[in-house]
């Protein structure tokens, strides 16, 4: 039986950001993420230098993809998630209030196109949470134009690793008011949760993990529908791989969203999704028991996840 409490702190304030606008990831060779990238996911390049490259999914040209070359770390993993956020002033007024209660803010320069300013806050597990803004448009906006092509239309969320998927939850829900959803219960505490700032199930979630050289398990994109997941499917099994690493499927509890796992040259894992619900910020957490999370992690067929589909990077 799935229990329910409410959610912690999540209440009382909420940070208006908009949602996720883009991922700041590391890879061992920028050409052959790049290649890979632009091959297999049909993303476009906006700015490149000898350490970073900038990619858009296309539509409002905004960055959607940031990959940082890392030759002294694992060459893989995340740096950072930027959260978009209405302009220069409200970015002002958010630093204040998360100063006011308690929170250690850094204003960072990013040399971004479209973007003005941006804060930073590092999270429970080093990983950088950033909020950017900008002055010509309210940064974070979905803009579900979709270019020629195959790309995918966005970024859509995030999905962390941590050793306390809890204490991750609740820092998110105290900090900036995200609201957990669902999370699964584990030998050692929460093994999982899915936690939103907007409307949708999840915008960060989070999975647990001893590993503490590895802080992601996958960055999402989102595809229009199904259909628009085979295209893309298609095009990363002539150009990017010979297998994707799982789906297309569909979760059932959270968020009843469909799936498709491959991973990139670097070893990150990439996800492409749709179709996901929305969930109602009152609504209690539910908690599930983790023989109850097996049956429906994929409801359309009995195929389990693959093997060390639980790593991340
Ligand atoms: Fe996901």
């Amino acid at each position: 039986m799935a229990a329910s409490e409410a959610n912690e702190g999540a209440a009382s304030w909420r940070a208006p950001l908009n949602r996720l606008e883009f991922a700041t990831i590391r890879v061992h060779d920028l050409d052959i993420a790049l290649e890979w990238y632009t091959r297999a996911l049909d993303l476009q390049v906006v700015d490149k230098n000898q350490d970073l490259a900038l990619l858009t999914c296309g539509g409002d040209h905004h960055v959607d993809l940031a990959l940082r070359l890392d030759t002294q770390g694992t060459g893989r993993g995340l740096e950072s998630y930027s959260f978009g956020i209405d302009g220069t002033q409200s970015l002002e007024n958010l630093a204040a209030t998360l100063r006011a209660r308690g929170t250690e803010v850094k204003r960072v320069s990013v040399d971004l196109p479209a973007i003005d300013d941006a804060i930073r806050v590092e999270t429970p597990t080093g990983v950088a949470f950033q909020i950017v803004a900008s002055d010509e448009r309210p940064t974070g906006v979905r803009n579900t134009a979709r270019d020629q092509g195959v790309a995918p239309i966005d970024t859509d969320h995030m999905n962390l690793l941590a050793p306390d998927v809890k204490g991750y939850a609740d820092w998110l829900g105290t900090t900036f008011g995200f609201a957990t959803s669902d999370a699964v219960e584990g030998p050692d505490g929460w093994g999982a949760a899915w936690t939103h700032i907007t409307a949708q199930h999840h915008d960060v979630a989070i999975m647990a993990t001893d590993d503490p050289s590895t802080r992601l398990h996958h960055v999402a994109f989102l595809a229009e529908d199904l259909n628009h997941m085979g295209e893309i499917a298609d095009r990363i099994c002539s150009r990017g791989v010979d297998r994707c690493e799982w789906g297309i499927g569909k979760h059932g509890g959270l968020g009843a969203n469909n799936f498709l796992y491959v991973k990139d040259p670097s070893n990150n894992r990439v996800e492409i999704n749709s179709n996901m619900d929305e969930n109602p910020f009152e609504r209690p957490v539910e908690i599930y028991s983790a023989d109850r999370f097996e049956k429906f992690i994929s409801v359309w067929n009995f195929q389990p996840p693959p093997p060390g589909f639980e790593l991340g990077s």
